[in-house]
């Protein structure tokens, strides 16, 4: 089976086909030689994934799925959310967007937080929406070097270091988008095997 997956994020990429294995053939934008800046309207994660997916499918006629993930802080009431990589300003620059979320956790002890990512799949018509959440603190100050966005500043919970001090192995093998892509693979496994 052929899936085209709504991303030229290689790293997302390698991830997602490393979980659904073999069976499915995943394709990216580039693939089907898609080049839109598909606009990201919605107000939830849910709404984002649906539109990214939907404008696939419908403009290339196939089956195909979406992503969309915000970090969730609890103080912030769920801010940045959707807005997350876009929380300083449209450049979507990830220093000032952890700059700012630690500007705005000053003084607070309350730093609890999570990731989520939502999985649109839309196959045979039918629209399917997976999630997955990563729950953690907000550190006081940035650590570590690797991964990207928002890595340095967030710990998930039962660990002392940031998902940017930890392999990329043991981060994906937490991470919000690992536990949404992994629904994904389950669904269809027990639909389409
Ligand atoms: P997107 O929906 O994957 O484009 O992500 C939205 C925002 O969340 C961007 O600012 C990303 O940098 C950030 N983000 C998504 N996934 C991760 C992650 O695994 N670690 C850190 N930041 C992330």
């Amino acid at each position: 089976m052929k899936l085209v997956f709504a991303t030229n994020n290689k790293h997302k990429l390698q991830e997602v086909k490393e979980i659904v294995g073999n069976r499915v053939e995943v394709l990216s934008l580039k693939d089907i030689n898609c080049y839109d800046d598909i606009p990201e309207t919605g107000s939830t994660l849910e709404e984002n994934a649906l539109i990214k997916a939907r404008w696939i499918s419908e403009k290339y006629n196939c089956n195909c799925f979406a992503d969309d993930t915000g970090l969730e802080v609890e103080v912030l009431d769920g801010a940045p959310g959707v807005y997350s990589a876009r929380y300083a300003g449209e450049e979507c620059n990830p220093e000032a967007n952890m700059h700012k979320l630690l500007q705005n956790l000053t003084g607070k002890t309350n730093r609890a937080a999570q990731f989520r990512t939502v999985i649109a799949l839309i196959i045979n018509g039918e629209e399917h929406l997976f999630d997955g959440v990563v729950k953690g603190n907000i550190s006081t100050e940035k650590m570590g070097e690797a991964g990207f966005g928002y890595d340095p500043i967030f710990i998930p919970q039962g660990y002392n270091l940031s998902f940017a001090q930890m392999t990329s192995e043991a981060k994906n093998s937490i991470s919000h988008r690992y536990r949404a892509t992994e629904k994904l693979s389950k669904y269809l496994k027990e639909n389409y095997d």
